[in-house]
């Protein structure tokens, strides 16, 4: 830490709600940092290795005051956040209003006057502490749905900057959005960037037609492929442009870690403190409704049941973050998640050897990779998410060309990651036939597919997006 970090003179600023590191304050009153959850950190922090910059954010706690950081090429700049600040802007409306909204409404959101209120105060302090930590003419990239207030109240502050916002959830329907009351105020907020990216195609164009439709503004549309043309929204001084932008993670790193002898050492130790069962299943998400654990328990309950899997040869493995801890529906889901992890394992397990291993913690990143070499199928079953670096983490750490994905339709990755085993996570009976089918896979088939799904990762890895995304930014 360095109470002399200078201020105003970055020229590379991230603005997200968290910083990338958390401040944790353990039992005896003592804090100490650790690392965020979450897919945004695990994607920018590689960028951020690389470049000098800045990067403001909260830093997890509230009402705590915390001075700038220097962590070696990088400047931390905190924003502190009221106790009252956390529950409307955070829990509130980033987390009980737009977090749902945007991921198909899988529950209600919840439209709350206060929140929103508070979700604008929020936005303008991140703007202020932008505006007094960037040079002169800086470009400033602002992350996800929690800041889309932002770009506007920044350009306001400081017209001389280079702005880029990028959603990293899914931008939703028309339909759906319309649903929202301050639905003009986002889509001026976003419109304040010089350059707004999603990860698909589809949001891009959700957006540019709520720009036309709700602002009357002149747009074209962005290219229906991947990754192709930028659409444009032409307002009367300058031209936003808005395209899709899909993140990865950085494979390099992944493999050199998945390779290492002491890595694969520990993958095979684990399949021995598992009870070296024929074959493990692994899923590994943040605790969030929107992730569809609760469908892949239900899955390997029925596949059980009906004798169609054999507790004695066959274990899940399921990490779960905790997340959110205090939004209501958080706190549900994980009660009926542990229900019913102990419902397969009192019925199906035996001393010493449940059927399920669950674990509410985050582990260690080596553990992690560790975990994804020894698993011989990979669940990733969302109902919606908008990329999900977790499919990715795995394909990129299977450099032995071993294992399956099975993956949902509603994940951003499945765009993508066509060579996996797709699922429909609506469809139980589709999703129980597929996680048989990947488990029974002919290795040589298994290979082939696997081989596609880590070339295509390591193509197109987190350097490259960031890459593409600050190239169309700021062209040379
Ligand atoms: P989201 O951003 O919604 O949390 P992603 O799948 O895109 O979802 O990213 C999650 C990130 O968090 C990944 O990098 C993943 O490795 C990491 N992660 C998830 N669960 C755990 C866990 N239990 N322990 C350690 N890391 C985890
Ligand atoms: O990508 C979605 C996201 O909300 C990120 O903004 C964040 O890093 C991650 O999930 C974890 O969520 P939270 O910051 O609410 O713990």
């Amino acid at each position: 830490m360095n109470d002399e970090t200078p201020q105003g003179t970055s020229d590379f600023v991230v603005v997200a709600n968290r910083l990338p590191v958390d401040l944790e304050t353990l039992d005896d009153g003592t804090t100490r940092w650790k690392r965020s959850p979450g897919g945004l950190v695990t994607a920018l922090e590689p960028i951020l290795d690389r470049e000098s910059g800045s990067w403001v954010g909260w830093p997890g706690v509230p009402d705590t005051k915390v001075e700038p950081i220097v962590s070696g090429k990088l400047h931390l700049y905190p924003v502190e956040l009221s106790s009252h600040e956390v529950t409307f802007y955070y829990e509130g409306f980033s987390n009980a209003t737009l977090w749902p909204l945007y991921h198909d409404v899988l529950v209600a959101p919840v439209f709350d006057r206060g929140w929103w209120q508070t979700y604008v105060d929020v936005n303008r302090h991140f703007a202020e502490e932008t505006a007094r930590t960037a040079a002169e003419g800086a470009t400033v990239w602002v992350q996800d749905y929690q800041l889309q207030l932002v770009p506007r109240l920044l350009r306001e502050m400081r017209p001389d900057l280079t702005i880029g916002f990028f959603l990293h959830i899914p931008f939703p329907p028309v339909e759906l959005f319309m649903q929202l009351p301050w639905r003009k105020e986002i889509v001026q907020g976003l419109l304040g960037a010089d350059l707004i990216g999603f990860h698909l195609p589809g949001g891009a164009n959700n957006f540019l037609f709520l720009a036309e439709r709700l602002l009357g503004l002149d747009t074209t549309a962005a290219g229906g492929g991947l990754r192709s043309g930028l659409g444009e929204v032409r307002l009367d001084d300058r031209v936003v442009r808005v395209g899709a932008f899909p993140i990865s993670v950085d494979a390099r790193q992944l493999i050199g870690e998945a390779t290492d002898p002491a890595v694969v050492a520990r993958a095979a130790e684990i399949r021995r403190e598992l009870g070296n069962p024929r074959k493990v299943l692994l899923g590994v998400d943040r605790l969030d409704y929107t992730k569809g654990i609760d469908l892949r328990l239900a899955a390997l309950g029925e596949l059980l049941d009906e004798g169609r899997l054999d507790p004695s040869d066959t274990v899940m493995v399921q990490l779960a973050t905790p997340s959110r801890e205090r939004v209501e529906h958080y706190m549900k889901m994980r009660s009926s998640i542990e229900e019913q992890v102990s419902h397969i394992n009192g019925d199906h397990g035996q001393i010493g050897k449940p059927v399920v291993h669950y674990l509410y913690q985050p582990v260690d990143r080596r553990e992690l990779i560790a975990l994804y070499l020894a698993a011989d199928v990979m669940l990733v079953t969302p109902m919606r998410d908008g990329m999900n670096l977790v499919a990715k983490e795995y394909v990129a750490c299977r450099t032995d060309l071993g294992g399956a994905l099975v993956l949902s339709e509603f994940a951003g990755a499945a765009a993508e990651l066509r060579g996996a085993y797709l699922v429909n996570p609506h469809d139980l009976d589709g999703v129980k036939n597929t996680i048989l089918e990947a488990l029974e896979q002919d290795p040589e088939q298994g290979r082939r597919r696997m081989t596609k799904l880590h070339e295509q990762v390591v193509e197109h890895d987190v350097h490259r997006w960031a890459e593409s995304f600050l190239g169309a930014l700021t062209p040379p």
